[in-house]
């Protein structure tokens, strides 16, 4: 999300200034281009030097370069900028951006920039809490800049309280989110499958599998990053999830999860079924608990719902339909059958084969074949990334 992304930073005088180095490092390990304004106290904190090594840009804090007898054009900078993160955001620093001062080159180039501003405040708790700052962030907030609220914890001076900058590795998460939000499925509805189902035998027993729903999760979290308002049907699992933009539907058995499914197929626009859905069920559950009296049990099982291929039927053009096959022999051929016979629009392959991916595992492989048999095989990577390469190859589609 950030390769390439021209990032202004401006830092302002605080000793959370010395969190901006790590700052820099992550954007620009990221692949962003940053450059950075200081304010005259922040080179009091920490060395123009250090920030222009790091950002391998020279470091801008006053109109005027003497040394080099060039101006530095704070309109030039605005418009350059996609985006400009002001952190450490000091008192003084707000209260100049909240009143449109522009006594130095950081609050000049605030007020050309037309670009999203976030603002990441460092003070001591008692400056934060006072109605003066406070004031002055409602100021930002209605101008549509964005905060990232300062944390609790100890400070500088020693104080206990709220006050202390976000630390590098958030802000990075916040902008990369934001990035994502501004983008793409805004407006748009996706439905998810998670996890395994439970297929009762008796009050106590069940038909499981080992799914820890740790995909489905992350896909849902990469759909509501990009905006959408996600349905998450989840079989059980410990796994947790606040996203805002996520309704999550807790079932056990397939026949329920089917049921949800359809209470909101038909409006949904992109459907990711990743569920490790029970094949068969009981024919029939036990009221009560099955005691060991003989030496051998017998369960006759019968046939659950196929969801993916219930909703393969429905499906309208407008409609995106995601499923998953997981193989441990003819893996391409299966997932090209399931692909075709369920009517998706493409597959996500991933194989049992592979050391470290698949269920439980916080890594996976996947590769995605879709209607027109294009093949892209992906590396083993965490399961948030391959969350976002299935998400991309949705969306590319959707468009
Ligand atoms: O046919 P198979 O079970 O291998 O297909 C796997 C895909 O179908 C997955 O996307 C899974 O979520 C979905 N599925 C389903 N309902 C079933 C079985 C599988 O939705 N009963």
């Amino acid at each position: 999300m950030l390769t390439n992304k021209n990032i202004l930073l401006g830092v302002s005088g605080s000793i959370a200034s010395y969190k901006s180095a790590s700052l820099i490092r992550l954007l620009v390990k990221a692949g962003a281009n940053v450059r950075v304004v200081m304010t005259k106290e922040a080179c009091n904190f920490i060395t123009p030097l250090t920030l222009s090594t790091l950002s391998k840009n020279p470091v801008l804090s006053t109109y005027f370069d003497p040394e080099t007898g060039t101006w530095n054009n704070h309109v030039e900078l605005g418009a350059w900028a996609d985006l400009m993160i002001i952190a450490p955001a000091s008192a003084n620093t707000l209260a100049k951006l909240a009143n449109g001062l522009c006594d130095n080159l950081l609050s000049a180039v605030y007020l050309s920039l037309k670009c999203p501003v976030y603002f990441a405040p460092a003070m001591d708790l008692d400056m934060w809490k006072h109605p003066a700052t406070q004031k002055n962030i409602a100021s930002l907030l209605s101008f549509g800049n964005i905060l990232i609220q300062p944390g609790n914890g100890e400070l500088a001076s020693g104080l206990y309280g709220e006050g202390r900058m976000e630390e590098p590795e958030t802000i990075v998460d916040i902008l990369i989110d934001g990035l994502k939000k501004k983008l793409s499925l805004k407006g748009k509805k996706a439905l998810v499958t998670a996890g395994p189902t439970y297929e009762a035998i008796d009050p106590v027993r069940f038909i499981g599998n080992h799914s820890s729903g740790k995909m489905g999760f992350a896909i849902a979290e990469e759909l509501a990053a990009l905006g959408a308002s996600v349905i998450l049907i989840t079989g059980p699992t410990t796994l947790k999830t606040n996203h805002s933009g996520i309704k999550r539907i807790d079932i056990n058995s397939a026949e329920d999860m089917l049921e949800a499914a359809l209470t909101y197929f038909a409006e949904s626009d992109l459907s990711i079924l990743s569920a490790a859905v029970a094949d068969y069920r009981p024919k029939e559950v036990s009221i009560n608990k099955i005691k060991k009296d003989n030496s051998e049990l017998k369960i006759d099982l019968v046939k659950t719902p196929d969801i993916l291929a219930t909703l393969g039927k429905l499906k309208s053009d407008r409609q995106i339909l995601v499923g998953f096959a997981l193989e441990t022999d003819n893996e391409e051929d299966n997932a090209v059958k399931k692909l075709k016979n369920k009517n998706l629009d493409f597959i996500v392959l991933n194989s049992l084969r592979d050391k470290g991916a698949g269920f439980k595992n916080d890594y996976n492989k996947i590769t995605i074949i879709d209607r027109e048999l294009n093949k892209e095989a992906f590396e083993l990577k965490p399961k948030a990334l391959v969350a976002a390469d299935i998400c991309k190859k949705a969306l590319d589609l959707l468009r």
